[in-house]
């Protein structure tokens, strides 16, 4: 070999050995400004779920709230009044009382008591049905779609699919928010006929709900939440569950998983 074919080895060497450094650098460069993209990716996407955790969390602490302002209310404006009203019946006892008008207070005390236990059922009921814990939650929500069927104004049929016992700390959720979506769909919809199906499909509880109102987009969706919906995704997040609105012809449907 040649001085001068030695030269050329040598530069195509070191040309080889110039390029292939390029290659690494330019891949380590790539790899590290790809690795900082990916984290910049999850961070955001951190801070999303995190976000939507404190949206869900501050919503249960409204509705707590607003909860245990209207129950306050309810024992102040009714209970309270009430038993105002039975002490001042009470001072009227007096012991030179005569017999007729002592009979008249305490017949009026009796319907007084009569109402307050009736107001006291009331406000625990709501607090949580009566039905629900006699009964469960397929036939409490059977008596809710009676009692609106009832009414005349909507047609709601209820299918119950389930092959096993629903556990307790499912039934007040579903309770509720099917409440809240059949309030949904007299309050917004104008729909004539509601369909409720609730099932399991392997160890998942299903519910299926659709009307045949006006419907709603999805963008409404995104910008239009109310206290509703979002109740209804915090008690689906407390029980790991999950809201799908499907996309029907006519009017509005949702298929829950629990
Ligand atoms: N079945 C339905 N058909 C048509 N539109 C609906 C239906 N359900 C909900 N919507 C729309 O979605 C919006 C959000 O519902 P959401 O229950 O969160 O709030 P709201 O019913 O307006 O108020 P509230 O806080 O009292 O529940 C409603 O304002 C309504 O526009
Ligand atoms: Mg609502």
């Amino acid at each position: 070999m040649g001085a001068s074919e030695e030269a050329i080895t040598l530069k195509i060497i070191i040309i080889g050995m110039g390029v292939i450094f390029m290659l690494s650098l330019s891949v380590i460069v790539f790899f590290i400004i790809y690795q900082r993209r990916l984290l910049a990716q999850q961070k955001k996407h951190q801070k999303i779920e995190s976000d939507y955790q404190k949206e869900l969390l501050e919503t249960a602490i409204l509705s707590q709230e607003e909860e245990r302002s209207r129950v306050a209310k309810e024992l102040h404006d009714e209970v309270g009044a009430m038993l105002t009203t039975t002490k001042l019946y009470f001072g009227q006892i007096t012991p030179s009382l005569p017999e007729i008008e002592f009979e008249e207070i305490t017949n009026k005390l009796r319907a007084f008591l009569d109402d307050m236990i009736q107001s006291v059922r009331g406000i625990s009921q709501d607090l949580r049905p009566v039905i629900l814990e006699k009964l469960g939650l397929i036939e409490a929500l059977q008596s809710l779609v009676q009692t609106i069927n009832d009414t005349g104004g909507i047609q709601i049929n209820f299918k119950d699919n389930t092959s096993r016992i629903v556990p307790k700390p499912k039934e007040l959720n579903l309770y509720r928010i099917v409440q809240e979506l059949i309030n949904n769909t007299l309050k917004h919809a104008k729909a004539k006929n509601v369909d409720i199906e609730i099932k399991h499909e392997n160890e998942a509880l299903v519910l299926l709900y659709k009307d045949d109102g006006i419907g709603l987009d999805h963008k409404t969706l995104l910008n239009k939440k109310g206290l509703g919906l979002k109740n209804i995704e915090s008690r689906l997040s407390v029980l790991s569950g999950t809201m799908n609105f499907l996309k029907p012809k006519k009017g509005m449907a949702i298929r829950i998983v629990c």
